[in-house]
């Protein structure tokens, strides 16, 4: 008898007595991997058109995070990190400087690489001794970009020791009306920032998802082939908070290979997450192996087209609950990685025994994705690629055909989706779904929920009866 797989749309979560009043009673703090915790349980998916800098930073202020793709150099993929963990901090440790004798030309190309838009001037690289700062209001009206920072930087600067109390940092902003305040030791020379939007983030954005140094979250993939270690290394060294091994078949030799090596390489210096699998026996193995984490999906994504092309794959539901039996076992969480349309379909995976949920689709068409915007007709899209696509691939041998000189068949799609707005309109449509669905099956944690949770099989007619219809 052949066994029977299911996915979103083939079930409901069936309703219980509920005691929930407010969807404020709800938590949705959650395991990312074994030593990892997320307020929001939301990963952005490490593909080229959806997560770098700007998309991790997006997702770990909303509580959740985002994962660096790997399809770029290490030393871009390392910068990336980086940038998140600038980002931030309400005290930057490492604040940009520049030199009194640094064109305005070369600042504001310092700045623009940076994505900040202040720079510290210090007398020189040795005592780091502050001079001055520029900021937005100094450059704003600026013409001329042959002038030296030292003719138009502030000069008189209000500053801090570095162990002043946020509290009374908050004042200094207030009564002095400014919006970056200057660390600086005994000697005067630079020892940290803190910035006016970071303080007013923190006050505003208390689900933020933070490490230990008050730092956003952001993690990076690295593949298995021979830069892995190089790579890991490169991503660890500039904050990486864990490390994705990011190949299409998860449940394969090399990639158990890598995973040991890298547990060898560096030990509990690193949180491995393995994929992607969708089976008891890969997690078995990925698990024996030494990952703190798995994430699952052989084909549900929106750009994929493995199932199409190689007749592999498990329906999502099916395959999240497969591996969650094991993994549960030794307290390793589970990401369910791809597929998800909407919030009910977002309930539905963590319904399931997932602890978080990964999002391409959805997230592509936001503004923080990388790529720009297409114009068409006066609607904005943006580009989604699948990343085994024709267009996407790094995997040239393989695309461009072997010694036969046919090209290998693509597993990946790729086209133009709607513009979808800030990432936080989106995070906060599937977290509010996801809150009532938490409500309607009496939980308050997401442990409760997936406790709670019954599924019912839907006919045709009930999935029909489920979308808006005669309207
Ligand atoms: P959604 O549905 O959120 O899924 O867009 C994102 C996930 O899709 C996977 N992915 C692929 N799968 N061929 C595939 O079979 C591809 O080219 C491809 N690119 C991405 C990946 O797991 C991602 O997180």
């Amino acid at each position: 008898m052949l066994r029977e797989g299911i996915t979103f749309d083939d079930v409901l979560l069936i309703p219980r007595k509920s005691r929930v009043f407010s969807r404020k009673e709800i938590d949705t703090t959650t395991r990312l991997s074994r030593n990892i915790s997320l307020n929001t349980p939301l990963i952005s998916a490490n593909m080229d058109t959806v997560t770098e800098s700007s998309m991790a930073r997006a997702m770990a202020e909303e509580g959740g995070i985002g994962i660096i793709h790997r399809f770029i150099s290490i030393e871009q993929q390392a910068e990336e990190v980086r940038r998140v963990k600038r980002a931030e901090s309400v005290i930057i440790d490492d604040p940009i400087t520049v030199l009194p004798d640094d064109t305005i030309r070369d600042v504001r190309a310092t700045l623009r690489k940076e994505s900040v838009s202040s720079a510290l001037v210090i007398e020189d690289r040795e005592s780091k001794k502050l001079v001055g700062i520029l900021t937005n209001r100094d450059l704003l009206f600026e013409t001329d970009d042959n002038k030296k920072a030292r003719d138009v930087m502030t000069k008189r600067v209000i500053t801090a020791r570095p162990d002043i109390p946020l509290e009374k940092a908050a004042d200094l902003f207030r009564n002095h009306k400014i919006e970056k305040l200057p660390l600086v030791d005994k000697n005067g020379s630079v020892a940290g920032l803190v910035t006016l939007k970071d303080i007013l983030k923190k006050i505003h954005n208390p689900n933020t998802a933070k490490d230990k140094r008050g730092r956003l979250l952001v993690g990076a993939a690295v593949g298995v082939k021979d830069d892995t270690i190089p790579r890991a290394k490169a991503l660890l060294a500039v904050g990486a908070d864990v490390i994705v091994v990011d190949i299409a078949h998860g449940h394969n030799i090399r990639a158990l290979d890598t995973i040991r090596l890298l547990r060898k390489t560096f030990g509990k210096k690193i949180e491995i997450i393995g994929g992607n699998i969708a089976t008891a026996e890969a997690a078995r193995d990925l698990i024996r192996a030494g990952v703190d984490g798995l994430k699952i999906g052989i084909g549900p994504g929106a750009a994929c087209t493995t199932r199409i092309v190689t007749g592999v794959g498990v329906p999502q539901l099916t395959a999240i609950q497969d591996v969650v039996a094991v993994a549960k076992k030794h307290g390793i969480p589970v990401i369910a990685d791809g597929g998800i349309k909407n919030s009910g379909d977002f309930s539905k995976a963590l319904a399931a025994g997932a602890q978080t949920a990964m999002i391409g689709r959805l997230l592509a068409g936001c503004k923080e994705s990388p790529g720009e915007y297409i114009m068409e007709w006066g609607t904005a899209y943006k580009y989604y690629r699948g990343m085994a696509s024709f267009a996407a691939s790094d995997d040239k041998a393989r695309m461009d055909g072997g010694k036969d000189g046919f090209a290998r068949a693509p597993e990946g799609a790729s086209g133009k989706i709607p513009y979808a707005g800030e990432a936080r309109m989106v995070i906060s449509d599937l977290i509010s779904g996801l809150r009532s669905s938490m409500s309607y099956l009496g939980a308050r944690t997401l442990v409760e929920f997936s406790k709670n949770a019954r599924f019912i099989r839907m006919t045709a007619a009930g999935v029909h009866e489920s979308k808006p219809h005669g309207v």
